[in-house]
């Protein structure tokens, strides 16, 4: 696993964006793999800078999202549809028919799971998959306990992630939904490279366990420290405890 500690936020978010742009350049058709939340908003915001300033072309990619809450219209503005198209999509050239976000709304959940799984499959799998930290150690909202052989699925919020989470439904944890789909643990995992974007002192303690912890479901983001090809990029203060646990008492 290659940690990478950036001086502030900004700038991590800077090098996470620079990994996907390098991607995205040397795989013009490239898979991408793309997550939601507050830290992606950073990332995203530099990807379009760079697609506006330096030509960056999203013309062949191809995406698709971790996850999508259940009950919500891919209209409204909660949904993880709203923020990918406002946040990415309607600022850059990617054609809409190459992104794929799984259907909250679908009557059929796991039949339209399995659906997103083959198409995975079918685009050749993902090359890149961006991944944010929850503060339990989520990926995508793979929760504590999620099997390491889970695939995309529906499941269930935590308490906390709800709480985490409120913050984009105007601090109302009542209207945050509870279910969700997301691509599983072993979906994530097969990505060919893996980009793991956190910041802020709030991540630092689930940091430390998903880096340098057992690799254990307790805390699913752990299971990164065994891919081949995994890029954790930090900002000092979510750093800070990996530091402190290196320090060597006197
Ligand atoms: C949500 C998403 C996760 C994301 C997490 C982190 O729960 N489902 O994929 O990693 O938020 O959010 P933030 O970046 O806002 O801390």
């Amino acid at each position: 696993m290659e940690v990478i500690v950036a001086p502030g936020k900004v700038a991590a978010c800077e090098i996470a964006a620079r990994r996907i742009a390098d991607t995205v350049r040397e795989y013009p058709a490239a898979v991408l793999g793309l997550a939601t939340g507050g830290t992606m908003v950073r990332v995203y915001r530099e990807l379009v800078r760079l697609h506006r300033n330096k030509g960056l072309d999203f013309g062949g990619v191809t995406t698709f999202n971790l996850d999508e809450y259940i009950g919500l219209e891919p209209q409204s503005p909660h949904s993880y549809h709203t923020f990918m198209r406002e946040h990415l999509f309607d600022q850059i050239d990617i054609d809409r028919n190459n992104t794929n976000i799984p259907d909250g709304m679908s009557p059929d959940i796991c039949g339209s799971c399995a659906a997103y799984e083959k198409a995975i499959a079918d685009a050749g799998g993902i090359d890149l998959q961006v991944l944010g930290l929850g503060a339990n150690g989520h990926i995508g909202f793979n929760e504590p306990g999620s099997p390491l052989d889970s695939r995309t699925r529906m499941a269930v919020l935590t308490d906390e992630t709800a709480r985490d989470n409120a913050r984009f439904f105007d601090g109302d944890e009542t209207r945050v939904p509870r279910e969700c789909i997301t691509m599983g643990v072993s979906s994530i995992f097969e990505a060919k490279k893996i980009l793991l974007v956190a910041y802020g002192e709030k991540k630092a303690a689930v940091v430390a366990a998903a880096v340098k912890g057992t690799v254990s479901v307790r805390v699913p983001a752990s299971v990164l420290q065994k891919h081949s090809s995994a890029t954790v990029v930090l900002d000092e203060a979510a750093a800070s405890t990996i530091y402190r646990q290196n320090i060597k008492p006197i």
